[in-house]
């Protein structure tokens, strides 16, 4: 296709298109400006090819990083920076896999006090401590920034207030030691660090990442390409986990999913008939709505006093406070096990080499989660791959991991100017999809939810490869 510009030498393309250089997402802005200027296949290239090679030698070459060692594992050290929600968190990861350093700071106190994350607290909270968490990341590595590669950093989705407190902490580090910088998919770093942990997973494999505001089953095809197959229409179960703890009155100090898990032990799963949801809806998408009004409305008729805390708690108290947490537990687990049977079917159907499911996300530290996971994997003859607790809950490893796979596959941005104006508008992305819905499992209800903010990862990603028909 030779389009508007087609008349247009080379030469002239390259001086216009020149000025996307010192700006973040290269590949981004160039693919909606060459759709505008109606660039044909071969001049987008061209262009591409000229602005990668233009910045590789004019800005990496200045610094230490060159791109041909980009490959090389152990050379590359990227800092990994989290804060898209209440964890302010940082990590130092070599090419290898190699986990230099870990440092999360939560704000627990602040979800003791509102039963929740309060997005203006929460941006307060990071702020306080982002300096400190970095530098404590570097100095656990014995590093100074000077000895980084690259800074990555997560830019969605998430709260908005939140995301930019960590943006700027890492342009701020890579402006002034001139890095490269690699904005992330949160959902993205939950799914990726499981081949951070299990070097043998391959892609394609599905997935499911269930932690405090998401619900996703992905098919993941490749590195930046997923597809969507099912999604929250409204709660994530991590915040039915959370909201259950917060009414039956338990120690909310590590986030309500441990202790309701700890309870649920002690208590009988069949004892309240709470309905598994969605069951009519035969797709993949997840409601925990309906279940937490179910919980709130058993509560009530138990007569619990969420003041009283459990450990003042009749024993008779504690055991119908057991039984809810259990009965909760099960039917919000049955309602996972039922959409992932099903994921697992629909991704075999497109790609019948899988062999792994990934359960990723704060809420696959739990254990009876992972065996319930475990026995659907095995029904379905693929193996359950779940990260280490530490890695499930937000961390900065796998933001950093994230990093790392895309900056070798020379995704990444120009370092930001050294003295970059405080009142910049950074690229964040509080509503990001990762993948596009996967067509046989759209719903009606997903399909009337509000409209998104930004272009699906994959698509960003997927198009700058093929940018033109
Ligand atoms: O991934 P994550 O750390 O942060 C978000 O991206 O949301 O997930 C936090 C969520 C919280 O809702 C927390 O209650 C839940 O993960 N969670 C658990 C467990 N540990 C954390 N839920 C159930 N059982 C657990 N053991
Ligand atoms: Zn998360």
């Amino acid at each position: 296709m030779v389009g508007m510009a087609g008349s247009l030498s080379n030469t002239i393309l390259l001086h216009r298109f020149k000025f996307l250089l010192p700006f973040s997402s290269l590949h981004t802005k160039l693919i909606t400006l060459s759709s505008k200027h109606k660039l044909g296949k071969s001049q987008f290239q061209f262009i591409r090819t000229q602005l990668s090679a233009n910045y590789s030698t004019t800005q990496f070459n200045s610094h230490k990083t060159q791109i041909p060692n980009m490959q090389n594992g152990d050379d590359l050290i990227i800092l990994g920076i989290e804060t898209s929600c209440d964890d302010t968190a940082a990590a130092v990861v070599r090419g290898n896999g190699e986990i230099l350093s870990q440092v999360v700071s939560s704000q627990a106190d602040l979800l003791v006090q509102y039963g929740g994350v309060a997005p203006k607290m929460a941006e307060e909270a990071h702020s306080r401590v982002i300096n400190q968490v970095t530098q404590s990341a570097l100095d656990k590595a014995n590093l100074t920034a000077k000895d980084l590669s690259a800074v990555a950093v997560t830019i969605g989705p998430g709260l908005g207030l939140c995301l930019r407190v960590g943006v700027r902490k890492a342009r701020e580090i890579a402006g002034s030691f001139q890095l490269p910088i690699i904005g992330v998919h949160h959902m993205e770093a939950h799914t990726l660090v499981a081949r951070l942990t299990d070097r043998n997973l391959q892609f394609p494999f599905v997935a499911l990442l269930i932690s405090g505001g998401h619900n996703l089953l992905i098919l993941a095809r490749d590195l930046g390409h997923y597809i969507q197959l099912g999604t929250s229409i409204d709660d994530a179960i991590g915040e039915a986990y959370d909201k259950t703890a917060k009414w039956l009155g338990l120690d909310m100090r590590r986030s309500g999913g441990p202790a309701v898990e700890e309870l649920a032990r002690e208590g009988d799963p069949k004892s309240i008939r709470f309905k598994t949801p969605m069951l009519h809806h035969k797709d993949c998408n997840f409601s925990y709505a309906g279940l937490k009004t179910q919980v709130k409305l058993a509560i009530g008729s138990k007569d619990i006093d969420a003041e009283i805390p459990l450990s003042s708690a009749s024993s008779h108290d504690r055991r119908s406070r057991a039984d809810i947490a259990a009965s909760f537990q099960r039917v919000a687990v049955l309602h996972l096990e039922e959409r992932c049977e099903r994921a697992i079917e629909w991704a075999l159907k497109m790609e019948p080499s899988i062999k792994y499911f990934v359960v990723s996300g704060g809420v696959a530290s739990n254990l009876y989660v992972r065996a319930r996971l475990d026995q659907i994997a095995k029904n379905k003859g693929v193996q359950l791959v779940c990260p280490p607790p530490s890695l499930c809950t937000d961390n900065g490893v796998m933001v950093a991991w994230t990093g790392i796979e895309h900056f070798q596959m020379g995704r990444f941005d120009p370092p930001p100017p050294a003295d970059e104006p405080e009142d910049t508008v950074h690229d964040i992305r509080p509503r990001w999809p990762l993948g596009e819905e996967y067509a046989e499992g759209r719903s009606e209800a997903r399909s009337m939810r509000k409209a998104r903010i930004h272009p699906s990862l994959t698509s960003l990603i997927q198009g700058s490869a093929q940018p033109l028909s």
